[in-house]
């Protein structure tokens, strides 16, 4: 759910809580103190709808200017071609596309078993209209929903999801998921016998993938990675989980076969990687709504790449959705991570572009080529440095993003908690950064991080590299956004500037 760039989570979460109460009421983490001030708040209207904000709104306006643009349904959009190739691998599915991006706590998390204290929820990473409503962040926030509907064995779905998180090349707050997932219902079969042999039979229909497949674990582990013993026989288990790997990797393979025909047919001149052969590995994951979970990786251009996780859907979600009899997979994606590597696009702030030299490169009734990079304008680093406020308790550490303990609350209501946010995040600075220079910043790093031996002051510099995809900036343009970035980091964190 949540990536961090160079610094780690741990280093902010160790810094004094008091920095919390010097926050801005109406953008960062609060503390409860703050509750009173929610009657002053204004709604925020979003697809014409108005939602009522509180304490836990933290949406700014350039992630509202994002929403409803649907890039991965506009005609010859890299985004809705690589959808459509994904589509494509599965013709008997039910293709979603528009479903709304508002939904429930409860859609998001809690009925997809999330653990009440899972980092997800926090106010760091996702973007809250408030208590009760949030910017999706994953599709499978309408897995409840489509499932509940049983219209149909299969179905993907692709939505713009948000999340707060780090600026860089490959991360953007606002972003695209697919995810497919495929039933059966075993009282449409006679016994139980009967619908293994089906299993097993529409196993022997996939053709071997023309890719080597890494495999190394058993299909399923009693630690972990367990099977649901109480729902499923182990036959039934390790059925379902073949299906899924095979059907998955026969996706892999249709859309790296056309990236490989683009780049071949690119002009470009190959290197030794460039014609190494694609390879596929399975890796043991976690996913609070499947068990035993997968993530897919690809060996793509002399590296590993993490495609997709995946794995059999956890029976209480079913049971949930009304189709209790219903046995199943599913798999969830990044879009722009492959349509990055599908047309070779470099930078993830260019599909948000509406620039011709951009979009006029592609075109979903041709063969996918590879993107031909316009000029690129010169990079203007610049970096502030900064104490971190002292004094004030400190606050706990949340659980780690990779936490992967299974969730106790099982999809019950729980009840969010401004408490559980940290008094300052790495991602709170990221938005700062989002929120003054949009997108002509194209990465935050975290360059030095510095505890006085004597004093316990903690000194972070970061490097903002400014680059417009659209022009030149100026030396000035460049000094006056990074002016703007510092003071707003003074107001907004009470920090010292060095
Ligand atoms: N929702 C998961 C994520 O965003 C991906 C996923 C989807 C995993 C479906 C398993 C099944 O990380």
């Amino acid at each position: 759910m949540l990536q961090l760039s160079t610094c780690s989570r741990s280093t902010f979460l160790a810094l004094p809580a008091g920095i919390r109460s010097l926050l801005k009421p109406q953008t960062l983490a609060l503390g409860r103190r703050y509750r009173s001030e929610d009657t002053s708040r204004r709604p925020l209207i979003i697809d014409g709808r108005s939602y009522p904000t509180d304490a836990w709104t933290n949406i700014p306006p350039p992630i509202l200017d994002h929403y409803g643009r649907k890039l991965h349904v506009q005609p010859n959009h890299p985004l809705s071609i690589t959808r459509k190739l994904i589509e494509s691998c599965f013709p008997e599915f039910q293709h979603h596309n528009a479903l709304s991006g508002v939904v429930t706590v409860d859609q998001n998390f809690n009925s997809l078993g999330f653990a009440a204290d899972h980092p997800g929820r926090s106010r760091t990473d996702t973007y809250y209209i408030n208590k009760d409503t949030l910017l999706r962040t994953h599709t499978s926030a309408h897995e409840v929903d489509v499932f509940r509907s049983n219209t149909s064995n299969g179905y993907t779905i692709a939505a713009d999801v948000y999340r707060r998180d780090a600026v860089d090349r490959t991360h953007y707050p606002a972003f695209h998921q697919m995810e497919g997932a495929l039933t059966w219902d075993r009282n449409h079969f006679k016994t139980t016998d009967d619908f293994l042999h089906h299993l097993s039979s529409a196993l022997a229909n996939f053709k071997p993938p023309n890719v080597e497949v890494e495999d190394a674990n058993p299909p399923f582990h009693p630690e972990r990675n367990p099977p649901q013993e109480k729902h499923h026989s182990p036959e039934e288990a390790e059925l379902v989980g073949a299906h899924l790997k095979r059907s998955l990797e026969h996706m892999v393979v249709t859309i790296f076969t056309e990236a490989d025909k683009a780049l071949q047919s690119s002009g470009l001149e190959l290197t030794a990687e460039d014609k190494d052969p694609l390879k596929v590995r399975w890796v043991e994951s976690f996913f609070p709504h499947t068990s035993p979970s997968w993530e897919m990786e690809v060996w793509w251009r002399g590296d590993w790449l993490e495609v997709l996780g995946c794995g059999v859907i956890e029976q209480p979600l079913l049971i949930r959705s009304d189709v209790p009899s219903r046995v199943g997979w599913a798999f969830g994606l990044g879009l722009e991570r492959l349509a990055m590597l599908l047309f070779g696009i470099p930078d993830i702030r260019l599909f948000w572009s509406k620039d011709s030299r951009f979009l006029s490169q592609f075109d979903e009734n041709k063969p996918i080529r590879r993107f031909q990079p316009f000029s690129k304008y010169p990079a203007a680093p610049r970096d502030v440095a900064f104490w971190l406020p002292k004094s004030g308790p400190v606050v706990a550490e949340t659980p780690a993003a990779t936490s992967t303990a299974p969730s106790p609350a099982g999809g019950k209501q729980t009840e969010p908690t401004l408490d559980t946010a940290p008094a300052f995040h790495e991602n709170d600075l990221m938005e700062v950064v989002r929120s003054t220079a949009g997108d002509s910043v194209e990465d935050v790093t975290c360059i030095d991080n510095f505890k006085h031996p004597k004093t316990g002051r903690q000194s972070l510099c970061y490097r903002v590299t400014y680059r417009s995809l659209e022009k030149t900036l100026t030396n000035e343009e460049a000094n006056s956004l990074h002016e703007q970035i510092r003071q707003e980091l003074v107001t907004r964190f009470g920090v010292e500037l060095r």
